[in-house]
């Protein structure tokens, strides 16, 4: 049933302890659950309604006295209670091993594992499973000892010990209450990391990362990010780690990335295990940020959690913004921060954009929803977080930490809602942008869809003023017909033609605003206009990407000619660069097909690339042309084939072009020394592997083996993954045949590493399209003895790469990519539900396609649709992309 955010009432009970024991057994696991329940005097008299799934009942005291009950729609039903607090006890046994869900209590490689955001809870005991019922919890864990050396739960560990018949037990207490997500247990056969570490308040905390045998020697650079990650948190907010000892579990089979549980972080292998040897520096940047991510959460989102599922974005956005920063400041120098604010931007457009123009465009704060699981969006954690920072340019960094302050001072020990967050910001700035406007900005929270924002400029040289007429609009969305006005920040510069950055002076203002300012747009239509204007600028608009919009610029080439050239923001000097590119693109896909790279813009691209000043990671960027999948975000109809074809022409054109500058690029940069992951050896690794791709591309066109040789001979002689695996896909994406034997041995190299499996996967299954032959080879890989849709990462590693990553192989004339769609979703459905609509949303897009694929598209879909037993996510997608 569909939920609604405005049905919101409080529970009809508090449950205020918890003691929980587990006698841990694959096949049937008992559970016995111990409450302290009080009535809820807002509710009096109310039944109590507990949640439970997949779950045996075998027994329910109330003050130790049995009592009647009844189960229905999944709810343990019981009336009549006392009035006062009361004692409830419930028992029930699950079946871990048979939880292919990967939601509630599960076993992976022989160990167990819970994972209980957003409904996982209620599959381990019956329970209020909402996460504004705060409770202390007391776990005690029996399992056998040999087999479950390693008894966690969250909290402290306050007693352990042998049990006859070869078992063990362990029993933990967590002081901090908490909501029934923030659960967690692991019991599995693990070694440890740990390292004692003493924060400024001078506490003594413990960490440990608990790891399978074989990947101790992959868990050093999680334990710095987090030991980073703790240091950052109170240096910058002045927030310390709250507890004795904090633990993070690496799991092979997860669903997600990782799991912010109090004490008891379970991550995703992918998100923990680095070294160079088998990770790549975007591995290493990733582990970095989500044990950050998960590490911030413990105050955003575990001190104050949310109110209700609705209120996602109040922990998610506001963590990502953090980890965000967090990275920003780890990386280092302006530039590489620069680097890392790019990539963040070109994810949310790569995920978020089409979201918001798609059947599932919600608000950063939802409306109602399905299944809550289909909610964790790119929409509520990367909008959400470009939210906050939205708030933090308005208030500026002081006035934000102060925000942050108030808000905990406020709401620490709560579940709170996205409005007192952003109360809480505005009332510690007062008078600031946002608190004169917080209604206004508030509508973010509210309205779906990315705004336009259109900007026209006009210089006046007799009054050498330059007048900037500023306009915006929304497209409707699901639900939402037409919008209010968003409260934009505009960060800004205006730009001589000779390259100099000018001193901003807006008319009636006393003094001027230095190269820099942010405007406010906060109506349909709003003129700013700017005074002692020496002569016609180009403007430079949403610098560092002030605002999650889409800027309609009206410049012409040589204005992006002269930003991409001289501006001071590299946000927008790459910017430049992708919308000449793009302009290029959408011009072949409207017309010929056929790319024609103009000299000005390989000028251009050469200038970036053998710049002296400026980063190798930045020129990467610069250098890499933007994704299909954006340039299909700029059609009205979608042909993905020509998409394809257009954007390998001007690939192999810049290759060709570039080709001299390509050399001494990989000549320049390729040295292999000691491997680090820093910010200036990673962008190095990055534009050399670009650069050998450029030339393997080159060398198939003309036939020079000299690269491919020397590519080759990478493959065989790097030292680090990442430069191992750039070779790998240069030779994959040039030289298919060559590649086989490439493969072949990677393959064998590597074959007891998962993770590097999962990359060997994906690899092939991104591979450019020519003739079908990449979709046959994933329809051959789906038989591969590696092969399985359980682990969703491997699962992933296939579909996940054809379906959503390798447009020109999926979207084909004959529809067997959409009946492969089809046949996986329904098949996975039955395993892991989640996964399931994660991959159902591979069709969001359908209505835009142009024919044949429009109509196939929707014949797949119907047929999915047709079915009578899905789940609700892969229900509530389907059921999205097929409404008007
Ligand atoms: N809170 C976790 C994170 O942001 C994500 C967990 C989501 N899990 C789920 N089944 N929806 O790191
Ligand atoms: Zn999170």
């Amino acid at each position: 049933t569909l939920i609604r955010r405005e049905d919101y009432t409080q529970p009809s009970h508090w449950i205020r302890t918890v003691d929980l024991s587990f006698d841990l057994d694959p096949a049937k696991t008992l559970v016995i659950n111990k409450m302290t329940v009080e009535p809820n005097p807002e509710q009096p008299g109310a039944p109590l309604r507990l949640d439970g799934e997949d779950i045996n009942l075998t027994r329910v005291l109330v003050d130790g006295e049995p009592v009647s009950f009844r189960v229905e729609n999944q709810q343990l039903v019981l009336e009549n209670l006392p009035s006062q607090a009361f004692g409830l006890e419930i028992r029930t046994t699950c079946a871990p091993e048979k939880n292919t869900q990967l939601s509630g209590l599960y076993t992976s490689s022989g160990g167990f594992f819970t994972q209980c955001e957003a409904l996982g809870f209620r599959r381990i005991t019956y329970f209020l499973d909402r996460p504004d019922v705060m409770a202390t919890y007391k776990v005690t864990l029996k399992a056998d000892k040999v087999r479950f050396p390693v008894l966690l739960s969250n909290g402290n560990l306050v007693e352990e010990g042998s049990l006859d018949g070869g078992k063990h037990y362990a029993v933990w207490e967590d002081p901090h209450p908490k909501p029934s997500y923030l659960f967690a247990l692991v019991a599995a056969n693990l070694v440890r990391r740990e390292q004692r570490v003493r924060t400024r308040l001078g506490h003594e905390h413990l960490l440990q990362i608990y790891v399978r045998a074989g990947d101790l020697d992959k868990t050093e650079h999680a334990m710095n990010s987090l030991i980073a990650s703790i240091a950052w948190d109170e240096h910058t907010y002045g927030l310390s780690l709250d507890l004795e000892r904090f633990m993070i579990v690496a799991v092979s089979d997860f669903n997600m990335g990782a799991m912010e549980n109090k004490g008891l972080n379970i991550f995703n292998t992918k998100f923990v295990l680095a070294n160079p040897a088998t990770a790549t520096d975007v591995d290493f940047g990733n582990v970095e940020s989500v044990v950050a991510h998960e590490y911030f959460h413990n105050w955003t989102g575990n001190r104050v959690t949310c109110r209700d599922w609705f209120q996602l974005s109040l922990k998610e956005g506001l963590t990502v913004f953090r980890d965000q920063q967090f990275s920003q400041d780890m990386a280092g120098s302006p530039s590489a921060r620069a680097v890392k604010r790019i990539e963040d931007v070109r994810t949310l457009r790569q995920l978020q954009f089409p979201e918001d123009a798609g059947p599932m465009a919600h608000p950063v704060r939802p409306d109602s929803y399905l299944a809550i699981d289909n909610f964790y969006t790119a929409t509520v954690y990367e909008k959400g977080a470009e939210l906050v920072r939205m708030m933090h340019t308005l208030v500026g960094e002081q006035g934000f930490r102060a925000g942050m302050k108030l808000y905990f001072e406020r709401h620490d020990g709560q579940a709170a809602t996205c409005d007192q967050f952003a109360q809480a910001i505005a009332d510690a700035n007062p008078g600031s942008e946002l608190a004169q406007r917080l209604d206004a900005f508030k509508r973010w929270y509210s309205q779906a869809g990315t705004p336009r924002v259109q900007a026209h400029g006009e210089y006046n040289a007799e009054h050498r003023q330059y007048t900037l007429r500023l306009t915006q609009t929304c497209p409707a969305t699901p639900g939402q017909p037409s919008k209010q006005p968003f409260v934009i920040p505009v960060a800004m510069g205006l730009v001589a033609a000779d390259g100099r950055n000018l001193e901003l002076h807006l008319e009636g203002e006393a003094l001027p605003r230095g190269k820099n300012t942010v405007l406010v747009l906060s109506e349909a239509e709003q003129v700013f206009t700017f005074v002692h204007v020496p002569a016609e600028p180009v403007p430079s608009l949403m610098r560092g990407f002030s605002a999650p919009v889409v800027l309609e610029t009206e410049l012409g080439d040589d204005a992006l000619f002269t930003l991409l050239q001289h501006d001071h923001d590299p946000f927008n000097r790459w910017e430049a660069a992708q919308k000449l590119a793009l302009r290029r693109l959408l011009r072949a896909v409207r017309t010929t097909g056929q790319t024609e790279v103009d000299e000005h813009f390989v000028v251009a691209l050469r200038a970036v690339l053998r710049h002296p000043e400026l980063d190798a990671a930045f020129k990467e960027l610069v250098l890499t042309l933007p994704s299909e999948g954006y340039v299909a975000e700029h059609l009205e109809v979608v042909d993905p084939q020509r998409i394809h074809a257009a954007r390998e022409t001007m690939k192999l054109q810049l290759a060709h072009a570039l080709h001299d500058d390509w050399v001494w690029a990989y000549e320049q940069h390729a040295d292999n020394g000691g491997y680090s992951p820093d910010a200036t050896s990673m962008g190095r690794r990055a534009l050399a592997n670009l650069a050998l791709g450029m030339l393997c591309l080159d060398g198939a066109t003309r036939h020079n083996p000299v690269w491919v040789g020397r590519t080759l001979q990478r493959f065989k002689d790097a030292t680090n993954m990442t430069d191992r695996f750039g070779a790998l896909a240069a030779l994959v994406n040039s030289h298919a045949e060559l590649a086989d034997q490439a493969l072949e041995r990677f393959h064998a190299q590597y074959k007891d590493e998962a993770l590097v499996i999962d990359k060997w996967f994906s690899l092939q299954a991104m591979a450019p399209e020519k003739d079908g032959q990449v979709f046959a080879r994933i329809k051959a890989l789906m038989q591969h003895p590696d092969f399985t849709l359980r682990t969703p990462n491997r699962a992933r590693s296939l579909l996940m790469a054809l379906c959503q990553s390798n447009p020109a192989a999926f979207h084909r004339a004959d529809a067997a990519g959409y009946v492969f769609w089809a046949d996986r979703v329904i098949e996975i459905d039955g395993i892991n539900p989640q996964l399931a609509s994660r991959l159902a949303r591979a069709m969001d897009h359908w209505r835009r396609l142009a024919e044949p694929y429009r109509s196939a598209a929707q014949e797949a879909l119907k047929r999915v649709a047709a079915k009578t037993d899905l789940s609700d996510d892969v229900r509530e997608i389907i059921t999205r992309a097929l409404q008007d």
